[in-house]
Parts: C-alpha cells; structure tokens; sequence
C-alpha cells in the first residue's frame, strides 16, 4: 500500500497547530516526561514534521542552543506551510532544513543525536513499512543518540456508550481505515522486532485527559476537523450518508457526561 497521508487536506495545517496548542497534545509536556535535553551541537532529526511544529517548539525551547534539526515530510501541503510560518520567526533562520522525504527511504546512516517521530506511525498504513521506518530510524540515528516516537492508543474506538450503532460503525471504520489509532502499545515491538536489545527501549505513558467540559469540547472540536478532513476516506469506506452521521454522532458522544474515553499517549524512546 502507498504510504500517502490521508488526512492532506486544506485546512489540516492549521488543525495540526490548533491540536499541538492544547494541553493533552502539549510538545512542551511530551519533552518534559521524556526528560529531552538537547546539546548546542547536536544534529536533530524530526520525522514527519507536518507543520514543523516541533522543530520550532525545540528552537523556542531550548533557545541558548545552536543545534540544527532536518524536518522531513511527504506531504507538500504541509511543508509548503511549515516553510512559511517557519519564515516568520527570525530565532529559526538557517536552523531548519526542510526537506521532503519519506521516512522509510531515508539513507542516512549514524548521523542525529536526537530524532523525533510524533504521531506520524499511525499514518503509515502497514506493518512493514512500519518496520521499515523503525529501522530507518534506528539507522540514522548516531550512537550515544536518542530517537522518539510519541503516538497515540486508544483513540476512536475506546470510548464506553450505549450507542450501540456508533460502536459498530466505528469498528467498520476502524478495521477498514489505513490509520492505526491503537498503534501506540505496537511502537516497542517495531523495534525489538528489528533486533534491537529491550534494555535499549524506554516506554513513557501519559493518559489524556477527558473530563472536564472544557476538555471534552476542545477534543470534540478536534474531532469535527478530523471528520472533516478524512471525509473522502470515510465516505469511500461507509458511504456518504453513514460517514457524516458518524462524525456527528461520534463528536455529541464526547459531550455526553455518560461517555468515558480512555485513550493514552506513548513515548518510546530508543537509545543506540
Ligand atoms: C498527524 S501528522 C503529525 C505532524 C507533526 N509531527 C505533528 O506532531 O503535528 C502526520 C505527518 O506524518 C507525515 N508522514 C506520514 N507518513 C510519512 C512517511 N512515511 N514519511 C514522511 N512523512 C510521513 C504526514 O505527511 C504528516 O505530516
């Protein structure tokens, strides 16, 4: 299957940025329960970088360092973006090495002391090449390195309600979408499955936090941009009439106080 991100779609860059400013998708939280420490000569790898969110957060984080980082991506749109806003700020000129690649092809060998790979696994659409971009990963990355891959578990289909025919729909959606939402409990095994030892594999979890209204109505507006942009693949799956009752029904469930959703966010760090 072609590795092709299925949500490009217009407005996706400003949802990606939209999603990062919130507190349960907060880079600043992953870095600090990963406990990343970037040195000034380091040379960083960020994998999939959508907008080139995280590569800026890194410059705004760790702003008395003179570290350079390469964002790769596949996706046009999103570099055409991350380019733009990444202009915008004076802190990341010449920091920033966008380029577009895919991850699996990725040639470099021993080179990054720290790369980064978040939420871009659930998108690649199967095993193997999953374990191909754990591998190239691992390859790149240069001994006394660290590599990152924070994804998530547990997201569209872990939710309790009664709405017995939401519950099937999801599972039609789910088993037939090219985007694994569970994947995040799989990250550990892509790499022990490339031969490399447990004792080099740290696994961090973070539970979302769903219950306040407050959080509930941001991740439900999440949801009504998610609906939105997979909208041409959902409908190819369910048709248009069931997809759009899908997204409708999906998003009230998550205002409704009898709805729990558990869905947890993993960081897997991989040192070399
Ligand atoms: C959900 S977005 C996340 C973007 C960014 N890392 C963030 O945290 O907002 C997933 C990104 O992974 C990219 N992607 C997916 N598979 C890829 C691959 N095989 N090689 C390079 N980029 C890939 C997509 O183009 C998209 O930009």
């Amino acid at each position: 299957m072609e590795n092709k991100y299925r949500l490009d779609a217009k407005d996706e860059a400003k949802r990606l940025e939209e999603q990062s400013s919130q507190d349960n998708y907060s880079i600043k939280n992953e870095l600090h329960l990963a406990e990343v420490e970037i040195r000034p000569n380091d040379l960083v790898l960020d994998a999939g970088c959508g907008t080139g969110l995280l590569s800026r957060a890194l410059i705004d984080l760790f702003p008395d360092q003179t570290f350079r980082i390469d964002a790769i991506d596949m996706t046009d749109r999103l570099l055409e973006y991350a380019i733009e806003e990444t202009n915008k700020g004076h802190q990341y000129l010449n920091r920033i090495n966008f380029q577009k690649k895919d991850i699996c092809e990725l040639t470099a060998k021993n080179i990054y002391q720290k790369i980064f790979s978040r939420f871009v696994f659930q998108h690649i659409p199967t095993r193997e090449a999953q374990l191909k971009a754990a591998h190239s990963l691992y390859q790149s990355l240069a001994p006394g390195g660290s590599l990152y891959v924070i994804d998530c578990y547990g997201f569209l289909s872990h939710l309790d309600t009664n709405n017995t025919w939401l519950k099937e729909q999801i599972k039609k959606a789910e088993d037939s979408i090219p985007i694994d939402m569970n994947i995040g409990i799989k990250l550990r095994g892509l790499f022990l499955d490339n031969g490399i030892p447990a004792n080099q594999i740290t696994t961090r979890i973070e539970n979302f936090k769903f219950e306040t209204v407050e959080q509930r109505q941001t991740e439900a507006n999440l949801w009504k941009q998610r609906f939105v942009n997979a909208k041409p693949l959902l409908n190819s799956i369910l048709g248009e009439e069931v997809s759009t009752k899908l997204g409708n029904e999906y998003v009230s469930e998550i205002m409704n106080p009898r709805t729990y959703i558990h869905a947890q966010k993993f960081i897997v760090e991989v040192s070399k």
